[in-house]
């Protein structure tokens, strides 16, 4: 990997331990069961998760974690590589029923008998995420399914014109100077979402069906997680679908979720 790359990678891995120690907590509709269901449809019920051994790559503070152990999985691997690896050990509901590894995606273990793997918000933060496909790909059993959502490129045109500018000074940014400024844009955010109430503004069905059901702290949150880290991607549809074509994945179906970013899945052959 170029020098560039391997900064960027390792940046962000520390950034994000960072941000999930001082933003520790998975309450609410963030760490619903709800909010697991509109991520993976239409692909997936929580429902067919029951009894099933699952991974999740890059499992943050635990609230996908949590979400698979209510849906009823067998058993987790959640794979965290920085030190919010001590809040996930925290939050697990279940540890019995969870293996934590605090490792990079392409270092998951080769199983060969996972159900489904999930990668959830992870692989638009990895400068080179083909490693981590195979990594999935090798883990999972015959007729596995790869599960992950990303970041659009289409439908986010706006946003992206306001969002990419600002990063370039944000990512640089200490915690208390970025924690001020997330608060100067909450204000106008929470405007803007009583807006999409009556006028059909970009990114209304993000706003409407996800981020006015956060309470204000994750609604915060969710700020600074847009401005925080070094490396963030936003994904062609065909990027999308290439991520999993070219690691070897079949039957690869791309969902727009409230058209602003990609959920695919994809499944290992058989
Ligand atoms: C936006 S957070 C998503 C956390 C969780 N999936 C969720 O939805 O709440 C991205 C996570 O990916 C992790 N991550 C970053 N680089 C990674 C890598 N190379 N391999 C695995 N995870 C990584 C970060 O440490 C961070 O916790």
């Amino acid at each position: 990997m170029e020098r560039e790359q391997l900064d960027n990678k390792e940046q962000t891995i520390k950034d994000f331990g960072e941000q999930w120690l001082r933003y520790d907590d998975t309450e609410g509709y963030f760490g619903s069961l709800e909010l697991f269901s509109d991520i993976l449809l239409p692909f997936i019920k929580p429902d067919e998760i029951k009894g099933c051994s699952v991974a999740e790559i890059g499992s943050g503070s635990g609230r996908i974690v949590n979400m698979l152990l209510e849906a009823g999985a067998k058993h987790v691997i959640a794979v965290e590589p920085s030190e919010a690896i001590e809040v996930l050990n925290r939050n697990i509901r279940n540890p019995e029923k969870v293996t934590c590894l605090k490792i990079a995606g392409e270092q998951l273990p080769a199983y060969g008998n996972l159900d489904y793997i999930f990668s959830i918000g992870v692989l638009h933060h990895i400068p080179d995420p083909v490693p981590v496909v195979e990594a999935a790909f090798k883990a999972l059993r015959p007729g596995g399914h790869f599960l992950i959502w990303l970041y659009g490129k289409e439908g986010n045109g706006l946003y992206l014109a306001f969002i990419i500018p600002l990063r370039v000074l944000t990512k640089r940014l200490p915690h208390f100077i970025l924690a001020f400024l997330v608060e100067i844009l909450y204000w106008p955010l929470i405007l803007y979402i009583k807006f999409c109430h009556r006028l059909p503004l970009p990114l209304r069905g993000y706003m409407r069906s996800v981020l006015e059901k956060m309470s204000p702290k994750k609604r915060r949150l969710i700020i600074y997680d847009q401005l925080n880290p070094s490396y963030a991607k936003y994904y062609t549809r065909f990027e999308a679908k290439k991520l999993l074509s070219d690691g070897k994945f079949v039957n690869i179906r791309i969902h727009h979720r409230h058209g602003y970013s990609w959920t695919v899945i994809g499944t290992k052959p058989s």
